[in-house]
């Protein structure tokens, strides 16, 4: 299999406060993962474009932090739910319910995303209201609804741990432990979380015919051309990183969560929100926000009927009109999809990952 391989240097300011790891292929011509670095190889199909802020490098001691933090149900109010309660890593870091569940099996308004090359993304949750990994981090905390806990009992558990402070002077060489430094450990972790390598990628960058069905490459020329899906579901991501809306809110003539509308004020915006990877979709169902669709059938039936029309909606979204055969070979390229996980440094393991 063929991998990319991070290298150290730091590159290619992007956008802002952005900067990005340069990366080259391994193999002849590649060259190898320094050591200090400690990212993990990078299945076929993930950008080498990393986009890491300044503030705050990539380390394999942070990687380890954030990892141990994610799994770690003492950051809930009642030590029952850890990140990974609503983000399983057999699911892409979703969790196959229609909302998300918290303590106290609180229910919240909304679906539980995969969380997979997140790292790549440039605003987090469906409204987008959080402007980096590192901002997100902490929401969930003290979410009434997800963990209800408080950053000062947090710190508290944590400070009480002697190997959590041994883990925080090797991550940050000081053994004060503050929320930033709590966001940095965890943003660090879930940016290594990468998914890549799937059917569609040898087809697409090996040139490997045999890992497409006839079926799944008619999918493919559907979803770039008739289809329109690769109108918003663009790139090695499937996703513009914009809002749009499709409908999917709208109930008996009104819109049930204004989304992205929320924090923009913006008309545009009423009904929106962002548009989702679908690498490994096939493994991250019910889809949608809201979670109300079940299965990739009932999304491509969706899409087939134009969505749910309402005075808000994109009008990249259109009725496609198609056959019962287009539909099937639309489903079976959103199957090739699921690729490989990788997970901090070593990828995750086979079987929990391609269940
Ligand atoms: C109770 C379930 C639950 C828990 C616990 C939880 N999350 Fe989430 N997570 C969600 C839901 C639901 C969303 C989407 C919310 C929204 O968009 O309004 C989300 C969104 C995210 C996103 C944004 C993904 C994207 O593509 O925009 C990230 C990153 C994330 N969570 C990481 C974490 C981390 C880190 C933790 C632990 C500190 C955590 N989550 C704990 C349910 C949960
Ligand atoms: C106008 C932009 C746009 C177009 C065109 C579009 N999508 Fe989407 N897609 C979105 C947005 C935005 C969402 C999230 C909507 C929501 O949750 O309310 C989404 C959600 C999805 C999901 C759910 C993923 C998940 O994790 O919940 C799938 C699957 C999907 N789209 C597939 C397709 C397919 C297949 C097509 C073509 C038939 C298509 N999309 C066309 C913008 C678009």
């Amino acid at each position: 299999m063929r991998t990319l391989r991070f290298v150290a240097a730091l590159a290619l300011a992007t956008s802002g406060a952005w900067a990005a790891a340069a990366c080259a292929p391994s193999g002849p011509a590649g060259r190898s993962l320094p050591a200090g670095r400690p990212l993990p190889e990078l299945p076929l199909g993930a950008s080498p474009l990393v986009p890491v802020p300044p503030d705050n490098p990539l380390t394999e001691a942070k990687v380890e932090l954030g990892r141990r933090l994610f799994f770690d149900a003492q950051l809930s109010r009642d030590s029952t739910v850890s990140c990974s309660s609503c983000h399983e890593p057999e699911r892409s870091f979703s969790d196959g319910r229609t909302v998300a569940r918290g303590i106290d099996d609180k229910e919240g308004t909304r679906n539980v995303p995969a969380l997979i090359n997140r790292a790549y993304g440039r605003s987090f949750f469906w409204d987008g209201r959080a402007h980096s990994l590192e901002e997100q981090a902490l929401l969930p905390m003290v979410n009434p609804d997800e963990m209800g806990n408080t950053h000062e009992e947090i710190l508290r558990r944590l400070g009480a741990s002697g190997s959590y402070r041994r883990q925080f002077v090797g991550a940050f060489g000081a053994d004060e432990i503050t929320e930033e430094r709590v966001a940095q450990a965890i943003a660090s972790f879930v940016r290594t979380l990468v998914s890549g390598n799937s059917p569609f990628d040898r087809f697409e960058h090996l040139g490997d015919t045999a890992a497409l069905s006839e079926s799944a490459r008619r999918g493919l020329a559907l979803f770039r051309g008739r289809a329109r899906c690769a109108l918003c579901h663009t790139g090695g991501l499937f996703t513009d990183e914009r809002f749009h809306n499709t409908g999917v809110t709208w109930r008996d003539g009104e819109l049930l969560d204004s989304g992205r509308f929320v924090i923009t004020g913006k008309n545009a915006h009423r009904g929106a929100f962002k548009t989702p990877t679908l690498r490994d979709v096939a493994r991250t169902g019910p889809y949608m926000h809201d979670g109300s669709l079940a299965t990739l059938e009932e999304v491509v039936d969706f899409y087939d009927r134009g969505g749910n029309i309402n005075p808000y909606q994109d009008p990249d979204i259109q009725p496609l009109d198609l056959t019962l055969q287009e539909k099937e070979s639309l489903l079976a390229f959103l199957r090739s999809l699921s690729g490989e996980m990788r997970f901090g440094r070593a990828p995750l393991d086979r079987e929990s990952a391609h269940k």
